[in-house]
């Protein structure tokens, strides 16, 4: 099977599409040949709006933007009927978008007992529930329908604490703490991913993990040095790192292949 054919005739949906890796999986996904259904909170503008449409005019006529919140059930199965009016039933569903929180001092930091519960509802409320509510809604329909392929962007903070070594060349007090909820969300994840896939094998439906390891950004060199002394492989991950485990997840590549957590990582959890 070609890579650049292998979603001829598919319908992708891609939720948290405005982000950084949500412009990535959508490129790629339109690259092989999938028309693409993208969500986020907020419209496509700018340079973004310039990525999404970067892939040549053929591309960007097979993508379509709908405003949805993943915390909305109502407003999703609104986008699953506009998916169906403008494009077709959904047969690849990617569960992308998520809330983290940077070291920053706009962010603000915490200690763990002073966690404000507010930010860690908000992250489990998107990062986890938001995966559950867009699975009830866009992956039930593709079982009723008999077909698709579920991904469920993870993270390796669902395997593996974070590191707060990273952190600490960053002047910030208290110092700053990764928000222990995004590990909670992204372990949560996994395991529904892998209640799904029992619910739905026999309907035909595939269910996994993608979870990538840190990608490289807008990190600053201390961070960035740090991190990469710490992966296996020795460096960050890359964009280009991540399409292939897409395609081969979302495509008959992987038919046989469900309730896994595939993490791309260069090797960051093996130690
Ligand atoms: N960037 C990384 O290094 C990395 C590593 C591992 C996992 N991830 C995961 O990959 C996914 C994407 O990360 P990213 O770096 O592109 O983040 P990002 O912040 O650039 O993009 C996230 C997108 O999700 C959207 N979003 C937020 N809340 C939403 C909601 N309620 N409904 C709909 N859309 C909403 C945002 O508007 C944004 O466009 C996340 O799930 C993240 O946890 C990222």
């Amino acid at each position: 099977m070609r890579a650049d054919s292998a979603l001829t005739g598919q319908t992708a949906v891609v939720t948290g599409v405005c982000g950084r890796l949500g412009q990535v999986w959508t490129k790629a996904l339109l690259r092989a040949g999938a028309d693409v259904l993208g969500l986020d909170l907020r419209e496509p503008e700018g340079p973004v709006a310039k990525e999404l449409s970067a892939c040549g005019d053929e591309e960007s006529r097979r993508f379509v933007f709908h405003r949805a919140d993943v915390t909305d059930r109502a407003g999703l199965r609104d986008a699953l009927g506009h998916c169906l009016d403008v494009l077709d039933a959904p047969t690849v569903l990617v569960n992308n978008a998520g809330i983290d929180q940077p070291p920053s001092a706009e962010s603000g930091s915490w200690t763990f007992e002073n966690v404000p519960d507010e930010r860690s509802a908000a992250v489990l409320d998107v990062n986890a529930a938001g995966v559950l509510r867009t699975c009830q809604v866009f992956g039930s329909d593709m079982a009723g329908r008999g077909r698709g392929s579920v991904i469920n962007i993870g993270s390796m903070y669902g395997t593996v604490a974070p590191d707060p070594r990273f952190y600490d060349h960053i002047e910030l007090t208290p110092p700053f703490l990764k928000p222990p909820a995004y590990g909670m969300s992204k372990a949560g994840v996994a395991a529904l991913t892998r209640y799904l896939a029992v619910l739905w094998g026999p309907s035909g439906v595939r269910v996994n993990t993608l979870a990538p390891g840190g990608v490289l950004g807008g990190q600053d060199a201390a961070f960035r040095e740090k991190f990469a002394a710490r992966v296996p492989m020795g460096r960050m991950a890359e964009e280009e790192d991540l399409t292939g485990p897409l395609l081969f997840l979302a495509s008959d590549m992987s038919r046989y292949v469900t309730g896994t957590e595939l993490t791309v990582d260069g090797g960051f959890v093996c130690w």
